[in-house]
């Protein structure tokens, strides 16, 4: 994910640095390449040979041993580096940085960089919320630099409030999110994901083998591009991906009724769910009792989402509807890009190793209106909810240059 990627992770002196080992060994695990910078005060709390050990890079605490390398050290940090990253971040060098100060290598390097800054702050509460602070803050956002806000939480200092680091998963996540062209922001993409239950009785349902991992990496692959994402999931072992609005649903009326309630706000829906097409005609108030050798169960159908939507779209709503078969892929595939309405299709073959539900891997083909099919082979889920997007980003600056509204805040390239 983060392959061919440059890092300088900045590490100031407070409680919270031990959780920039953390963010340091995500990060490396996701192929970027780390140089660590530690401020004196950092090396209070945490040990240089950690974060040489892990990021296997020596580790720079001194602007001026740099200064005698053959070139400038910190200079040559700073034109390395895709992404500066400073975790935790004390209100002293929020401070430095918002007033042009640079007396250490971490202020020094962080001045001479024209890689996106992302900081994420670490202090006691009343420091958090002190007005000088906020002031420097807010300067730093003007001038482009990125913030990961601190949380509510039991501070070190005793108190319980807002100062406390985020998570090391959330930093590494916005972090993603800074290092990725936001070619889709300013869309509103709604994406379904996960199974439907349809209730038999208080014990029992009706439902599939989806995990929602397809629609969970769209989800996560839309936010990190810029989208303001919306996920309507069914019942899934996933966690909700972060930075993403999520409404759980269980059944396909429930999901239809969080569909049509949204759809209006919407520029984009991809349709990964695998939705019930019936339900029991009655739901039993009590657990059924066995019975004879057999029993039969009357079902009805549900409304189909996606068919609605087709055919209730207007130019400017764009729709993603998958495909889930077991033979005949492409004969079925062309028949439901057409019934439904679709601008683009995606067809999986669930009976192909490495395919469809519950993997983390999908052989799909995307089929065109135009009648194109593309068939890209065995992908991670990842790779395919960003092909799928490459995509969408193509058919919005299509429909954008009809309507002139869509994406109107992309274009800031990393
Ligand atoms: O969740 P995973 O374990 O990662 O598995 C991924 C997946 C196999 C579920 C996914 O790749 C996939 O194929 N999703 C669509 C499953 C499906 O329901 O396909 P379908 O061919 O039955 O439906 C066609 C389309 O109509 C789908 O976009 C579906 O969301 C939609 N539909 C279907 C029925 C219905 N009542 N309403 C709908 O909107």
């Amino acid at each position: 994910m983060l392959h061919g990627k440059t890092i300088v992770l900045g590490v100031t002196g407070g409680i919270a640095a031990y959780k920039a080992v953390e963010l340091l060994r995500l990060l490396t695990k996701a192929g970027a390449e780390l140089h660590i910078i530690l401020t004196r005060s950092a090396q209070e709390f945490v040990t240089p040979l950690t974060f040489q050990t892990l990021s296997r890079n020596p580790v720079h605490t001194d602007l001026f041993n740099l200064i005698s390398e053959q070139e400038i050290g910190h200079i040559s940090l700073a034109d390395r580096a895709d992404l500066f990253l400073i975790a935790p971040a004390t209100a002293n060098v929020i401070g430095k940085l918002a007033n042009g100060i640079a007396d250490d290598l971490l202020t020094t390097t962080v001045m001479a960089t024209r890689a996106p800054v992302l900081l994420a702050p670490a202090m006691n509460m009343n420091m958090y919320h002190n007005p000088l602070y906020l002031e420097n803050e807010a300067r730093l956002r003007r001038h482009g630099y990125l913030f990961v806000d601190a949380v509510k939480g039991a501070l070190a200092c005793g108190w319980e409030g807002e100062g406390k680091l985020q998570t090391p998963e959330v930093i590494f996540q916005e972090a993603v999110k800074a290092l990725t062209l936001p070619d889709l922001a300013g869309a509103r993409i709604l994406i379904t994901a996960g199974p439907t239950r349809e209730e038999i009785d208080p014990v029992r349902y009706l439902s599939n083998h989806s995990s929602g991992k397809m629609g969970y990496a769209i989800a996560r692959a839309a936010w990190r591009r810029g989208a303001r994402v919306t996920l309507i999931s069914g019942p899934t072992a996933l966690a909700p991906p972060w930075g993403v609005e999520m409404v759980p649903v269980e059944s396909a009326h429930q999901m239809y009724e969080a569909v049509m309630a949204r759809v209006g706000e919407c520029d984009v829906v991809i349709k990964a769910a695998a939705v019930a097409d019936y339900r029991p005609l009655l739901r039993a108030e009590e657990k059924l009792k066995k019975q004879g050798e057999a029993m039969t169960l009357e079902l009805v159908k549900n409304r189909d989402i996606l068919t609605e939507l087709g055919h209730q779209k207007g130019e400017r709503l764009l729709l993603v509807g998958f495909a889930a078969e077991t033979s005949e892929l492409l004969t079925n595939a062309r028949k439901k890009l057409a019934a439904k309405n679709l601008d683009l299709l995606v067809a999986n073959d669930v009976t192909q190793e490495g395919a469809g539900f519950s993997v983390d891997t999908n052989i799909v083909r995307l089929l065109h209106r135009d009648g194109r099919i593309e068939e890209p082979g065995l992908l991670t889920k990842e790779a395919v909810a960003n092909l799928i997007l490459d995509r969408v980003a193509e058919l919005q600056r299509v429909k954008e240059a009809c309507h002139g509204t869509i994406g109107a805040e992309a274009g800031r390239a990393v």
